[in-house]
């Protein structure tokens, strides 16, 4: 059973292949060609904690492809109240033909995974949030920026962190990662990355200079720096991050037509500012929307391979 849990059980080939197919559908989605590829098809999508995104890009997703989605809030089902999730992946994946799951620990969705009948989606996790990466790659193809891209991370060593490391390394382009000290990458993940750039040819650039980080870079990006989670970090946070806020005197260092990436949700005036958040450069929209087009090339693909 082929899972979508983290980008490093995918090869290039793959990761491009998901990714043509999400062009494609998107092109048909936006000439009025409907094609029902799921049709019948239920998705559970489970959440331990919040989003409007993926929520919305998996619900509306499936429904275009003539499937179901099903919210299924921790709050409010049996896990909440402690059952255990060998025992929800056997009875869920016994009744739905897809499983997304949003939580904190990726080892709980592996193990999710382990017990489940139907794919599993990694719709975030601590460590990773590989089918945002999806959309992010796939918004870069659009805007002329794959070929041999050098892409800066400045910010936080969390999970978006995590999964450029991982979406670099197979594919084999320069990423380099500024954060503060003490905010580093998980070593684990970066041994990985550094595993995966010595076949792929990617370099893998660890700094803790944001100014470093962007020159002549074609991709600026951030993410927030407290993730869900870590709330009460918040301020101590917003202390250590001064002087990692993605403004104006930041992107000059950058090419002239970089490109300005981000997940969302955005911090205005913290890890981004407004000016460069809402500008000429930024295509944070592209790239919110593309998770939708990205997700069913995702969905497709997995429903396509189940048997493999
Ligand atoms: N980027 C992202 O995953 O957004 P949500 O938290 O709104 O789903
Ligand atoms: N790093 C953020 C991403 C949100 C989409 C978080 O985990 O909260």
């Amino acid at each position: 059973m082929k899972h979508f849990l983290t980008l490093n059980d995918f090869t290039k080939d793959e990761i491009l292949e998901i990714l043509d197919l999400a062009i494609k559908i998107k092109k048909e989605l936006k000439n009025g060609e409907i094609k029902q590829r799921m049709k019948d098809k239920s998705l559970a999508m489970i959440f331990e904690k919040s989003s409007t995104r993926t929520r919305v890009s998996f619900e509306v997703g499936m429904t275009q492809l003539g499937g179901h989605a099903l919210f299924l809030s921790s709050r409010d089902t049996q896990l909440g109240r402690g059952e255990p999730l060998k025992d929800t992946a056997i009875v869920i994946s016994r009744m739905v033909d897809m499983v997304m799951i949003r939580t904190y620990k990726q080892k709980d969705i592996e193990e999710f995974a382990s017990y489940s009948n139907v794919p599993v989606i990694n719709g975030l996790t601590d460590e990773f949030h590989p089918v945002q990466l999806m959309a992010d790659y796939m918004t870069m193809i659009e805007h002329g920026k794959n070929k041999n891209p050098k892409v800066a991370y400045v910010g936080d060593g969390n999970n978006m962190a995590h999964s450029w490391l991982m979406l670099a390394s197979k594919l084999g382009f320069e990423l380099r990662v500024a954060t503060p000290k003490g905010y580093e990458v998980d070593s684990v993940i970066l041994d990985q990355a550094m595993q995966n750039a010595k076949k792929s040819g990617a370099k893998i650039v660890i700094l803790n200079d944001p100014k470093e980080a962007v020159e002549g870079c074609d991709i600026v990006t951030t993410d927030t720096w407290a993730s869900m989670g870590q709330e009460d970090e918040k301020a101590q946070r917003e202390r250590d991050f001064q002087g990692y806020i993605v403004d104006n005197k930041l992107m000059k260092l950058a090419k002239k037509d970089a490109i300005f990436l981000h997940c969302l949700p955005a911090y205005r005036g913290q890890e981004v500012s407004k000016e460069v958040l809402e500008g000429a450069q930024s295509v944070v929209f592209d790239e919110a929307e593309n998770r939708l087009h990205a997700q069913k090339g995702i969905m497709i693909w997995l429903d396509k391979h189940k048997e493999v």
